[in-house]
């Protein structure tokens, strides 16, 4: 059996922009996580289970287009095995001593399993489809005896993402994937973010299920109809990202709050807000919050809320009163 994690995240800056070529920053969250087991079992084929979504299935069964199936098949191919056994079982014959140990180990009676957990919130805006794909890849790359390194895993999972998110920036997969904070610039090489003074989030869920996909095909939407106006938001929200890098290394995050009221700011005229959002974020200034935004793809999911330790139970007392489906503390550093 091998096994695998790997954490949620949370946006701090720039979501939505990012898509556009401007920087962002991201955090993972290890409150929450993803977990993937390989295990043998005495069944033919390469079957996936998610109880979490009651999903029980062999891989050859799922849709072609189904994440899940094109995770598996992509690292496969990745390790040079092109095409996965499938629940008939013929064994794999190739030169490749990797090919010829996985098809030894499948036969007619003896398959995998590979078992997904996740403590992420589904469709929340923390991560959880590129943290289940991150869990996955290492898991059973490490069944197979090749471990992938962060560089291949982080692309593996890009291109699940895609299928999840249509235009993904990358930011969510690549924090997922490297487990540190990162300034993050679509197509840019990831620059690490030194956090000099650890700072408290509250993160507070809607409960409404955020629709990201649709939400990043809004904004389009928007970008085509007054690119104007959108590149002068997206660059507004860029800068942001920029000011916000310099006060996390600076040593200064009380200095984050103001600019997450004015990335919230923003992201309302993206339209990518929602009344449930909106309230809690206010709730949470009301209760002596520093500063409040959505968080991820909005319209739904997440929030966050920066925070002294002191105030930070009060302002969770606020955040329930308020509607909150749950709210939990984090600590970034
Ligand atoms: C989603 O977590 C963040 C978005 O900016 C989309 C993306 O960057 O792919 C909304």
């Amino acid at each position: 059996m091998t096994h695998a994690k790997a954490p949620g995240k949370i946006i701090l800056f720039g979501e939505h922009a990012v898509v556009y070529g401007q920087p962002a920053l991201a955090v993972p969250v290890k409150d929450f996580f993803a977990e993937a087991e390989v295990l043998d079992i005495n069944r033919a084929g390469i079957w996936i289970s998610a109880p979490d979504i009651g999903l029980h299935e062999e891989l050859s069964r799922l849709a072609s287009e189904n994440p899940l199936a094109t995770l598996v098949e992509a690292v496969f191919s990745t390790l040079g095995i092109n095409s996965p056994p499938s629940g008939g079982c013929e064994a794999v014959s190739s030169p490749d001593t990797r090919r010829t140990e996985w098809g030894r180990k499948l036969d007619a009676k003896n398959g995998i399993e590979i078992k997904i957990t996740s403590t992420i919130p589904i469709a929340s805006g923390l991560g959880s489809g590129a943290a289940v794909s991150v869990a996955i890849i290492r898991a059973l790359s490490a069944y197979l005896s090749s471990p992938l390194d962060d560089e291949k895993v982080n692309e593996i999972a890009y291109k699940v993402e895609k299928i999840h998110h249509g235009t993904p920036s990358g930011i969510d997969n690549t924090v997922v994937t490297y487990g540190k904070p990162i300034f993050f610039i679509k197509d840019n090489p990831i620059e690490l973010l030194e956090v000099a003074t650890p700072f408290t989030l509250l993160i507070a869920d809607t409960g409404i299920p955020a629709p990201t996909k649709k939400s990043v095909a809004d904004v389009l939407k928007l970008w085509e109809q007054n690119p104007k106006k959108m590149n002068a938001l997206f660059a507004a929200a860029g800068s942001i990202a920029k000011t916000a890098r310099q006060a996390i290394e600076g040593g200064h995050p009380e200095r984050l709050g103001a600019l997450m009221n004015e990335n919230h700011r923003i992201l309302q005229e993206l339209d990518v807000s929602c009344q449930a959002l909106d309230y809690l974020t206010e709730a949470s200034l009301n209760a002596g919050a520093l500063g409040a935004k959505l968080s991820g793809g909005g319209r739904g999911g997440n929030m966050i809320a920066l925070s002294t330790k002191e105030n930070a139970p009060a302002i969770a007392e606020a955040l329930y009163i308020a509607g909150a489906k749950k709210v939990i503390l984090t600590e970034v550093r």
